[in-house]
């Protein structure tokens, strides 16, 4: 087997377009990951995002923005400021499980914070399953722990979620609900399945998993990784700091640049689905792999300047190119997420008040507006169990 690396845009790029490649990168967590959306490939992968698509809609990310997530805020934010500190990484999972739950169609009668937390830790078990081949652990025991963690989840949680959608859809049939009155959410249209798909139980199991997993795991480091530039940044311009708490542009300037420097998952890898040639000539055997390192190539000078590097969110980005650089990936597996959580790029002017911003922006936003400051006492520190580069602790107190 040969590995083939690429580090820049221009070739990452032609990677993920080329669609005689195949996703590769979750071969080792196949206990969760196998069959679900982002593993598949051709018919069967436009097939199942046609269908996911249904979900995320743009009046769904502007509906999402602004009626779901201030709710799911307030719900949070409010204890967690009174109580005068938190860890952003553990406020990150609570606050981004409640909503990818919502997304993902996942029903939580009691909202307490005793369900958040079992959801919780039932998701990060999946993102370890998930992300297996990055971790540090011995990788029969984490495989051990997905399939009890599945098993649970079912019970738990899924089993009622499906059962109350099932009577809705029904209901919606029989012409005693309005379509507008069922739930928008994933769950939701994999039941409904209107494309008639091969959906069994067991893989709509792993497929709402893997959302909720995708959904929030990402959502949360991306989050402290930006709280953590815009820390630093104020620190060394505290002529920015007046604008970070007024401008919520420049707040959604800032994430895109922490997008860039810290992607969710800093390689891609894919695998050729029969003998082929790359764009560059280079020809691939079925067991070669090529391996994108999507943290240099979002460090690019040619496209992102010379102090490509650094976080700086006054750069100018070259044109034709995302902020973010390749962090939402590029091609048929492009993110479904990246709208809600990184908002729409401002092309020229746009209005504040209705500008969808993202998530993560309204995250850091609100964070910063209830006065979050590093906790002097207790520094942060990097997360142990994965060689990926996420915080595993990030003290803050209120001011
Ligand atoms: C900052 C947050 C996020 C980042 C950085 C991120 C990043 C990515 C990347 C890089 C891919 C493509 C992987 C590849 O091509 O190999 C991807 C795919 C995907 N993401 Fe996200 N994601 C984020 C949030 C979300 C959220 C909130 C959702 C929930 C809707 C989500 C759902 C998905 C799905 C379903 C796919 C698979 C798409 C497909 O295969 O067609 N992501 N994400």
């Amino acid at each position: 087997m040969t590995t083939h690396t690429y580090r820049t845009i221009p070739e990452s790029l032609a990677v993920l377009k080329n669609e005689q490649l195949a996703q590769s990168l979750y071969d080792e967590g196949g206990v969760i990951m196998e069959g679900t959306l982002l593993t598949l490939h051709g018919e069967a992968h436009r097939t199942r995002r046609r269908l996911e698509m249904r979900v995320f809609k743009r009046s769904f990310f502007r509906y999402y923005e602004t009626e779901v997530f201030p709710r799911a805020l307030a719900e949070l934010l409010g204890p967690t400021v009174s109580s005068g500190a938190c860890d952003l990484v553990d406020f990150g999972y609570r606050i981004t499980m409640n909503l990818t739950a919502d997304f993902a169609g996942i029903d939580r009668p009691t909202r307490s914070t005793g369900e958040t937390a079992e959801l919780l830790e039932l998701v990060k078990t999946f993102s370890e399953g998930a992300t297996l081949v990055h971790s540090t652990r011995d990788k029969d025991e984490v495989r051990e722990e997905v399939r009890a963690a599945l098993r649970r989840f079912e019970s738990s949680f899924l089993r009622h979620s499906i059962k109350r959608r099932v009577a809705l859809i029904e209901q919606h049939g029989r012409g005693e609900l309005a379509e507008e009155d069922l739930p928008r959410d994933v769950l939701t249209v994999l039941l409904r399945n209107e494309d008639r798909l091969e959906l069994p139980p067991e893989l709509l199991c792993r497929e709402i998993a893997f959302f909720l997993q995708a959904g929030s795991h990402s959502t949360a480091n991306s989050m402290v990784h930006a709280m953590h530039n815009v820390f630093e940044w104020m620190r060394q311009h505290p002529e920015d700091r007046e604008r970070l708490l007024k401008d919520r542009l420049f707040v959604q300037r800032c994430v895109h640049e922490s997008f860039r420097l810290h992607p969710a998952s800093p390689v891609a890898w894919r695998k050729p689905v029969c003998p082929m040639h790359l764009e560059n000539g280079t020809a691939l055997g079925l067991d070669d792999r090529v391996e994108l390192d999507l943290y240099s190539a979002n460090r690019s000078p040619d496209v992102f300047g010379a102090d490509a590097e650094v976080f700086n969110p006054h750069r100018t980005v070259a044109p034709g190119h995302e902020p973010f650089g390749l962090t939402f990936g590029t091609g048929v597996h492009t993110c479904l997420g990246r709208d809600l959580d990184g908002g729409f790029v401002p092309r020229g002017a746009v209005d504040p008040e209705t500008h969808q911003y993202g998530i993560v922006a309204q995250l850091v936003r609100a964070l910063l507006e209830a006065g979050a400051t590093p906790d002097p006492a207790r520094p942060p520190e990097r997360a142990s169990h994965t060689a990926r580069p996420n915080w595993g602790s990030y003290p803050v107190v209120f001011r």
